[in-house]
């Protein structure tokens, strides 16, 4: 069993905390994962991605590992897991893992031997810096607030480098031994039969020299510093060094790795198979915000910001054309790190429905790997979260303060947080009318005012945002979708138009991006042409002229 290319897979993300809590803790877990899997067989996807479950004090959300041979209790047992793994594969389902590689938790016996020891071992597995003339030992700041540098409790004047929480100190890729108990760790989840990683901020794994501060150009506190930090040229001979090990263990294992902040050069090295990295890259530049709608009276973490669609166009020519003949890039609208994108695009509830639907049929059927977020395909959004504390977070924090000093009510600032932080995107799956929506029987970790869809109601309407998404991933596995060639038609911003095209056959996916009705002059004749798909009200005149409803989408083929 199992997916033989890895262009074949359409991949579903679960964030385990919040999909299905079987034992009724309010938390969700593996046993809940695993009833839910002939929900997503029936979907239509192959590979089921899920974020951190080893054990974890849960700083992160499980991305501060505190043992990495072991579930967290909340997820559930290793004998849960053999028999999620056992069962997915039954349906023809793959599973990859989270793994975290840049960093553990403070809590890992590594880092406390480190620390409690200077003659430690396990002292080289992570960064330590002196102070400068009883300073920091450079300006760079961290991507959660704040310096990278943290005093070492046991020595004045040594500090140890974390690029994310303080409680998540960084890995030192340089000690080959590093290098090998991460091999150790993959392999023995391997053994456990998992089908690849989802390797998290790999591209951090490299520093520059600490001695250059960042150039803050009259700018006070740390600075982040990604040119000292990130995509480094020793990335690629680490990742290299762990991934050939990995495939000569597991030939076929996938790797969809996670570069942030890549663009598509850096893409290119690290999906070039003749370098043996990753499979796929996950980018986060498609989505960028249009800075000029900031409030200048408000910080700017914490707005929520329309998207600037022609960098989206830019960006996704690119990565459709640059990467033809090398690698396909992994295609998603949503996940753990955003807030949810319907919420940014559809503000009138009137257009949400058709809003997700054309959503799915711009991104999906282009030319990548479908990456779908759980909730999505129901039509889940941005829940609102009505304590600041649920934000987890000092940035959004600060944001809320400073929010209210400038007169907003509290309501309102926790609105705009839940629309631009990605905690609001975390929250339960919608599964029925049940108190909870039936994600659980007592009250969830996380709890916010959500949009009521759920499944059960999304499977009882034909014409619901469920349905349509079975469609997609339906088409989706057509060669034609897969391999097809892509062109983006030169049109409006309103517009989102592309042709796939393989062979003799060729598709046309029509997208209405916008609130308003848009017209579009379709080339040639449509008389050998048959729709597949349609989402929303569209009408044809005798001069091939569509008249697109809001939001509205279609997509049509020759054969
Ligand atoms: C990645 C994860 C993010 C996490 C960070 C630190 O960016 O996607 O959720 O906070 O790495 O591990
Ligand atoms: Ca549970």
């Amino acid at each position: 069993m199992g997916i033989k290319k890895y262009q074949d897979r359409i991949i579903y993300q679960v964030y385990p905390k919040s999909f299905k809590d079987a034992n009724g803790d309010g938390i969700g877990d593996l046993r809940g994962v695993i009833s839910k899997l002939d929900y997503l067989k029936d979907l239509g996807i192959n590979t089921l991605w899920l974020n951190p479950i080893f054990v974890s004090p849960q700083v992160d959300n499980g991305y501060d590992v505190s043992n990495y041979y072991a579930l967290d209790e909340k997820m559930g047992t290793l004998r849960d897991f053999d028999e999620l793994v056992k069962n997915a594969h039954k349906l023809g389902i793959d599973v990859i893992l989270d793994f975290v590689v840049n960093h553990t938790s403070d809590q890992h016996p590594w880092f406390k031997d480190a620390l409690a020891n200077p003659d430690s071992l396990y002292r080289d597995y992570y960064i330590w810096q002196k102070g400068r003339h009883d300073a920091l030992p450079n300006n760079w700041g961290s991507f959660f607030g704040g310096s990278v540098w943290e005093k070492d409790p046991q020595d004045e004047d040594s500090y140890y480098f974390h690029l994310f929480d303080k409680r998540m100190p960084d890995l030192n890729w340089r000690n080959p031994e590093v290098r090998r108990s991460m091999i150790d760790i993959a392999k023995f989840w391997i053994d456990h039969g998992v089908d690849g990683f989802r390797l998290d901020a790999f591209i951090h794994i490299a520093k520059a020299d600490f001695a250059q501060n960042m150039p803050s150009h009259g700018k006070k506190g740390p600075q982040v510093a990604e040119m000292f930090f990130a995509n480094l040229p020793l990335v690629q001979t680490y990742l290299h060094e762990f991934i050939h090990n990995l495939r000569e263990y597991k030939a076929d294992l996938f790797i969809l790795g996670e570069a942030a902040s890549a663009d598509i050069d850096l893409a290119v090295d690290y999906t070039d198979p003749k370098k043996e990295l990753c499979d796929t890259v996950v980018t986060f530049r498609y989505f960028e915000n249009d800075q000029s709608k900031l409030n200048p009276a408000l910080p700017a973490f914490g707005q929520p910001l329309p998207l600037r669609i022609d960098i989206f166009k830019d960006t996704m020519v690119s990565w459709q054309k640059r990467l033809q003949g090398i690698s396909y890039p992994t295609l998603y609208l949503n996940n753990h790190d955003l807030p949810r994108i319907l919420t940014k695009v559809a503000k009138n509830s009137a257009h949400k429905k058709a809003a997700a639907k054309m959503l799915a049929t711009l991104m999906y059927l282009q030319r990548g790997l479908a990456c779908v977020y759980y909730g999505e395909e129901i039509g889940m959004e941005a829940a609102v979260l009505d304590k600041i504390e649920d934000f987890e977070d000092q940035q959004a924090t600060a944001f809320y303060h400073e929010a209210l000093k400038a007169g907003l009510a509290k309501e309102e600032a926790l609105k705009m947080l839940s629309e631009s932080h990605k905690m609001a995107s975390r929250t339960p799956m919608q599964w029925n009318h049940a108190e909870y929506y039936g994600f659980s029987a007592t009250k969830p970790w996380k709890y916010g005012k959500e949009n009521g869809v759920n499944v059960a109601d999304e499977q009882a309407d034909p014409s619901s945002i469920l349905n349509y998404y079975r469609q997609v991933l339906h088409l989706k596995q057509k060669p034609l979708f897969i391999e097809g060639n892509f062109v983006l038609e030169d049109t409006s911003d309103d517009l989102y138009v592309y042709t796939r095209m393989l062979n003799d056959s060729i598709a046309y996916i029509i997208c209405n991006l916008c609130d308003k009705t848009v017209k579009y002059q379709v080339k040639g004749s449509l008389s050998d042409k048959h729709i597949v798909l349609q989402n929303g009200n569209l009408s044809l005149d005798e001069d091939n002229v569509l008249t697109l409803a809001p939001f509205s989408s279609l997509v049509f083929m020759t054969e």
